[in-house]
């Protein structure tokens, strides 16, 4: 039986970074995954193709509506959603064959199968043929991810009623789209389909789509996707989705209970969340149960209730997102190597890459008033910042949220052009521990949009220069 310091169950975001950070770290590492491609949802069929997509879409857009004013005459403009397509999977291939090359040089062994723990340091390897290979380590990280989440009244069949896997790869511009759920998934794959030509509608249990973000920030998203032409059915729940031949029926009524309605649509979306991914993983074998909400339990330093069985990414508490996961995975390697591995969990961000893009790291000012937590708070326009001018992309606006006493930076929430790339120095400020007026007293290259960052930070004490 091979032997291995460590072996990670699922190559995505939190398992081949961890293994690649255990391989540095000097020890013998595997990492077992179904799919013969490294990268997990992530890379195969999550962020990576959606962001292709909303690229590719977001040109067509521009050249649609935007291109004439900057003084540029395009003629008959046509979508190849083969090509679209194509280049989307190219870019997927060449990032996981790239971390296919990263094991190499790293000497990582990338086990082909499902991986499923027979006992502790001991994992079975089932390879798709069948065929199976027990390996021995004297740690085990569970890094299995998660899948879509369904909902009983809108069984997913995979062509009407389509989960973003399918969304990433439909044969044709639907003429019509409904989706189920106004968060990033929802919001990123309408925005895709919508572009291309769709009639999109979003159906929101909540008041309000992206929920996470500072309600004065995601009511400004919410404006500028209505005005980009995508429909909204907020407080609104589905009660029941029906294939009804060529279009699928979709039923609706107030979540508060009322009138229901019923729209038609040519392909519905559930994006509806997520779930941990633990199936047939034999923790019953080793005595792990998981949480409510399928998670399985941690301590601070990734362990489980099983010694030498640790779990992190999507599988654990905290957001469900990549670079959460691949901080953890960095972390446990290290913790294993007796270093002191650690996720700064109050300072993670999170996007959602509609265009303009919504961005936030740390409280909303809903959060700190209901911690009670005193705030003063700053807001700046894009309308008032010289390069989102020049670049004729103006709307959105960045809130900074201190901390009425210290002015320590408490959060940052933004809609507005690469506000994705821009969440990052609210990110290090916040790292650093540092305060509003830390981002007002630096300089800002200009004419730049971190600028609106810097106005934002005067604007917590009332001293914005441009608006
Ligand atoms: P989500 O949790 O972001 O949003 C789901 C939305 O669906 C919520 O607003 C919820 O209120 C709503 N909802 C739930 N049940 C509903 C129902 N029956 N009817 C109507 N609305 C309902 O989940 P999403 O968008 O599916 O994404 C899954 C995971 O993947 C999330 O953890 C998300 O953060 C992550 N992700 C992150 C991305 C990013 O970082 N840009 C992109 C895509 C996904």
């Amino acid at each position: 039986m091979e032997q291995y310091d460590v072996v990670y169950i699922g190559g995505g975001p939190a398992g081949y970074v961890g293994a690649i950070r255990s391989a540095q770290l000097g020890m013998k590492t595997a990492c077992v995954e179904k799919r013969k491609a490294l990268g997990g949802t992530c890379l195969n069929i999550g962020c990576i193709p959606s962001k292709a997509l909303l690229d590719s879409s977001e040109h067509f857009a521009f050249v649609k509506h935007k291109a004439a004013k900057h003084g540029l005459v395009v003629g008959d403009l046509k979508i190849d959603l083969g090509q679209m397509m194509k280049r989307k999977d190219q870019v997927v291939t060449g990032l996981t064959t790239g971390i296919a090359g990263l094991f190499k040089k790293n000497k990582i062994a990338h086990l082909v199968g499902h991986g499923r723990i027979t006992a502790p340091g001991t994992v079975e390897v089932v390879a798709e043929n069948g065929a199976k290979e027990t390996i021995s380590a004297k740690n085990i990280v569970i890094a299995t991810g998660s899948d879509v989440a369904r909902i009983p009244v809108a069984a997913l069949d995979g062509v009407r009623v389509i989960s973003s896997t399918e969304a990433l790869a439909l044969p044709q511009v639907p003429k019509s789209m409904v989706v189920i759920g106004g968060g990033a998934i929802g919001l990123e794959m309408g925005s895709v389909w919508m572009r291309l030509g769709a009639d999109v509608t979003v159906v929101e249990y909540n008041e309000r789509i992206a929920s996470f973000a500072d309600h004065q920030i995601s009511g400004e998203l919410l404006k500028i996707l209505q005005r980009q032409g995508m429909k909204f059915k907020l407080a609104t729940k589905v009660v029941n989705v029906q294939n009804v031949g060529s279009k699928a029926a979709v039923e609706m009524e107030p979540a508060a209970g009322g009138t229901r309605e019923t729209i038609e649509a040519d392909v519905v979306l559930v994006a509806v969340g997520r779930k941990p991914f633990t199936d047939n993983l034999g923790l019953d074998k080793i005595g792990l149960a998981t949480d409510k909400a399928g998670r399985i339990e941690i301590d601070n330093h990734f362990r489980t209730k099983v010694a030498g069985v640790y779990a992190i990414g999507d599988v654990v508490r905290g957001p469900m997102l990549a670079h959460k996961a691949e901080d953890e995975g960095i972390a446990v390697a290290e913790i294993m190597a007796g270093k002191a591995g650690h996720v700064n969990y109050d300072a993670i961000p999170s996007v959602i890459y509609t265009w303009p893009e919504l961005a936030t790291v740390g409280m909303s000012e809903q959060d700190c008033k209901a911690k009670e937590i005193a705030v003063r708070t700053g807001t700046f326009p894009f309308i008032a910042n010289g390069r989102a001018k020049a670049m004729d992309e103006s709307e959105g606006m960045i809130k900074i949220i201190a901390d009425a006493k210290t002015d320590r930076l408490l959060g940052l929430h933004m809609v507005g052009p690469r506000a994705s790339d821009m969440i990052a120095e609210a990110v290090m400020v916040m790292e650093f521990g540092g305060s509003a007026e830390d981002i007002a007293l630096s300089t800002h290259a200009h004419p730049t949009l971190p600028e609106a960052m810097k106005e934002a930070a005067l604007a917590v004490h009332k001293r914005a220069i441009h608006f």
